[in-house]
């Protein structure tokens, strides 16, 4: 994929997909619940394809019809074992969710995913999971993992790496596990999961403390199902309203955007930089809060923004870079240790490829400097994204700015955001 300069912004309104995350979890709950679920504006992307696969292969009937997915849910107990092992592609979410779902059923399964996925630390989930009682086999910390199903036992879980993977697939584990399972977060991440059982009439209660969470679950509570509309991904939102920002004469609306406290720091953070976005229409759908969102280009400041930020827009990482790239002053991200393990490395290849484009940068152990010129001059013009979705799209967008960019291996944005490239092109953008 090529990305070239754009000479007069990003204008109109943008079709923003489905919520990632939201999208997994609209198949997942609903296959293990009661009745029938009708989901709206679902994601229909790599990764969230890859979960619906895994959830037909154990048997749930799922209709397509139109634009909207029907699910017939049978309750805790009415997946069957799949006939071949679960293939996941690059999604994280998928993995983790149904490594925790998958030990507490009566058959046992195998995770499969492409390199990039079969790289990935999968302890971190295992670990809780074992403490549990969980049989999971791996030779290598990660995927393919060899899940024997069985009964768990409640426990006391404290989570101490900040992650909603982690949580939510302690919390699918203990929906068909007898008893109390207490779940500690020691730094409160998404919580999509939490919203999502607690509107199906699972026996949750959660209490916030000192910036902690405390969730208490008991299991084996049949789900009820409900329908879903999906609302729009914030974290797709977050690449168009940087090249809004960041390019002059660009004005953009974005409609029915998840706007979620656990998720939305890139809003608060491109705010405190001086970014002229406007929130409006709050409501809350399906126990989350939704808004419309308009951007118009901005002279934004550097920032310094703490680890707190992290937890809140972790997925954001790659392009907020772009924007400080394009600010007045200097910025500094703390405590960026997670973006080791995402897709790629992302830490690394933000700094590789900012450097590639002439922007003076480092990081320091988790930390990111970034110091902005006004003039940058690229070394060549290749990104490199290991796969990666969210480096290959937050790279565009520079493309947009000092292209032509060609952007390496950009198939990965499939994953998250199909229609990206279209969508950047009918506001006026240039990629090929
Ligand atoms: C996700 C959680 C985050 C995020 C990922 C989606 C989820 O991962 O990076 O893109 O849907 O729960 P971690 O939980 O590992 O931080």
């Amino acid at each position: 994929m090529i990305s070239s300069v754009i000479s007069n912004g990003i204008k109109g309104v943008v079709n923003i997909p489905g919520d990632k995350s939201i999208s997994h979890r609209s198949i997942i709950i609903p296959s293990i619940s009661n009745g029938i679920c009708e989901i709206n504006n679902i994601l229909k992307s790599d990764d969230v394809m890859h979960t619906l696969k895994a959830f037909k292969s154990m048997g749930v009937r799922i209709d397509e019809i139109d634009q909207k997915l029907v699910i017939y849910g049978k309750g805790l107990n009415s997946l069957k074992k799949p006939k071949n092992n679960i293939y996941l592609g690059n999604s994280g979410t998928s993995a983790r969710l149904l490594t925790g779902l998958l030990s507490s059923q009566s058959f046992d399964s195998t995770l499969t995913g492409d390199k990039s996925l079969s790289s990935r630390p999968m302890n971190r989930i295992s670990n809780p999971l074992t403490e549990m009682g969980a049989r999971i086999k791996t030779t290598t910390s990660s995927l393919p993992l060899f899940i024997q199903g069985t009964n768990l036992a409640a426990t006391s879980i404290n989570i101490k790496i900040p992650s909603a993977q982690i949580k939510s697939g302690i919390l699918l584990a203990s929906l068909n596990t007898k008893g109390e399972t207490n779940i500690t977060e020691n730094k409160i991440t998404r919580d999509h999961t939490e919203k999502m059982l607690d509107s199906f009439g699972a026996n949750i209660e959660i209490k916030k403390l000192d910036k902690k969470k405390y969730i208490k679950i008991i299991g084996q509570k049949e789900l009820v199902s409900k329908n879903i509309d999906v609302p729009n991904d914030l974290s797709s939102s977050a690449f168009f309203i940087v090249c809004a920002l960041i390019n002059n004469n660009s004005h953009i609306t974005l409609k029915n955007i998840n706007n979620n406290p656990t998720r939305n720091g890139i809003i608060l953070a491109l705010k405190k930089m001086g970014a002229k976005i406007n929130i409006f229409n709050q409501k809350i759908n399906n126990n989350e809060n939704i808004c419309d969102i308009t951007v118009e280009t901005s002279m934004l400041h550097g920032c310094e923004f703490g680890p707190e930020y992290a937890d809140l827009m972790i997925d954001e990482y790659p392009i907020l870079s772009i924007a400080a790239s394009f600010a007045k002053s200097p910025s500094i991200f703390r405590g960026l240790k997670e973006l080791r393990v995402k897709e790629s490395d992302r830490l690394k290849l933000i700094v590789l490829n900012l450097q590639n484009c002439g922007v003076n940068c480092r990081a320091e152990n988790d930390d990111l400097f970034i110091y902005p010129t006004d003039k940058y001059e690229t070394k060549n013009n290749v990104i490199k994204t290991e796969f990666d979705h969210r480096i290959a799209m937050a790279f565009a967008i520079m493309g947009t700015k000092l292209g032509p960019l060609e952007i390496k291996d950009s198939k990965s944005i499939n994953t998250s955001f199909p229609n990206f490239r279209k969508e950047i092109n009918n506001l006026g953008g240039n990629i090929s």
